[in-house]
């Protein structure tokens, strides 16, 4: 019997989902867009990242997108840092949520950041050094690859443990799990989770999945099931590491709030609302599918709303 506990799912899509876009975004619509995520109920949104602008030219924006959102009332703005330098410049915008990205697997983290798992475990900690400097700062660890590599293919589970009780160790208390490239199946998340969630208690853990294989709802609910209550999720099923060979989108927000509202799990999100947001993304992207199957197909008993605005 699943429990009826509510949830918070977490929006990714102005990070994870545009990044992988070919096109740049304007920073003015990436601000109304999150606007009306707001709007729709979510309470944790994850702006965007603080990255070499030639890593991922859609961030060059970063720091006008933030002085264009700060003022978002009851939303808790995040942003990715993959290094100390980032991590600096986003402090220096008025950002205080840190998310910090660190990959299990080697290959995958110097691919991404050009860091050994253990150099960027260093950055890490130097990063969490700058917390009296700045009160009210909080670092989120987003372990990617935690399910498995898109070069190394499998992930020990051994891997995944050490690097949360390394990151428990010097403090950090929120941890996301990381599918980066869809790897993941139901029964290794029940595992994975479970063993996390026994063995660091101190330690709140999210889960990151991404749908690349249509496993990502599937993998949600495995996730809740095991006592897991925060999901990220990217509007219009947008995502996806452009250092990760195969990487496809994430779970769309619209689907993972349909199935939890449906379920009775409260989620704080109008899904009505959400679509107002969903719409709002397929007019500034004519030419991008969105693999929400919420947005195309349409809420039970009405119409499909990807037909209004044809790519
Ligand atoms: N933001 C802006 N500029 C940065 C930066 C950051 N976070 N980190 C480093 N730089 C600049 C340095 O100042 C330096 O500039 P200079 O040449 O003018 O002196 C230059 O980049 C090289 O610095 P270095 O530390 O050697 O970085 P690098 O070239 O090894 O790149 C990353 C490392 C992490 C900055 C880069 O790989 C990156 O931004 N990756 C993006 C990863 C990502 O977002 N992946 C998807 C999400 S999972
Ligand atoms: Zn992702």
């Amino acid at each position: 019997m699943i429990p009826q506990e509510a949830v918070q799912i977490v929006e990714v899509g102005p990070r994870d989902g545009l990044q992988n876009l070919k096109g740049y975004v304007e920073a003015e619509n990436k601000i109304s867009l999150m606007r009306l995520l707001g709007e729709s109920g979510l309470r944790e949104i994850e702006a965007g990242s603080f990255v070499h602008p030639q890593a991922i030219p859609q961030f060059r924006d970063i720091s006008d997108v933030i002085r264009g959102i700060l003022d978002l009332g009851g939303v808790k703005l995040t942003v990715l840092v993959p290094n100390l330098k980032g991590a600096r410049r986003a402090l220096e915008s008025g950002i205080r949520t840190l998310i910090f990205v660190l990959s299990v697997s080697r290959s995958h983290n110097l691919n991404n950041v050009r860091r050994t798992p253990d150099e960027s475990f260093e950055e890490l900690k130097k990063i969490k050094g700058m917390d009296s400097a700045y009160p009210g700062m909080e670092i989120r660890l987003d372990l990617a690859t935690s399910f498995g590599c898109p070069f190394e293919i499998k992930v020990k589970e051994k891997d995944v443990l050490c690097f949360v009780e390394r990151a428990g160790e010097i403090g950090l208390r929120r941890i996301n799990l990381c599918d980066t490239v869809g790897f993941a199946n139901p029964r290794q998340v029940e595992q994975i989770t479970r063993r996390c969630i026994e063995k660091f208690p101190e330690v709140t853990f999210g889960v990151h999945f991404h749908n690349t294989r249509g496993l990502g709802l599937a993998n949600a609910l495995a996730a809740y099931e095991t006592g897991i209550r925060s999901f990220d999720s990217s509007i219009g099923g947008l995502g996806g590491c452009p250092f990760a060979p195969g990487a496809s989108g994430n779970v769309a927000t619209e689907d993972i709030v349909f199935m939890f509202n449906e379920m009775g799990v409260e989620t704080g999100v109008d899904i009505q609302r959400l679509l107002k947001a969903s719409q709002y993304l397929k007019e500034i992207l004519p030419d991008v599918a969105l693999m929400s199957a919420l947005f195309n197909a349409g809420l039970p008993g009405q119409a499909g709303l990807s037909d209004k605005n044809p790519g």
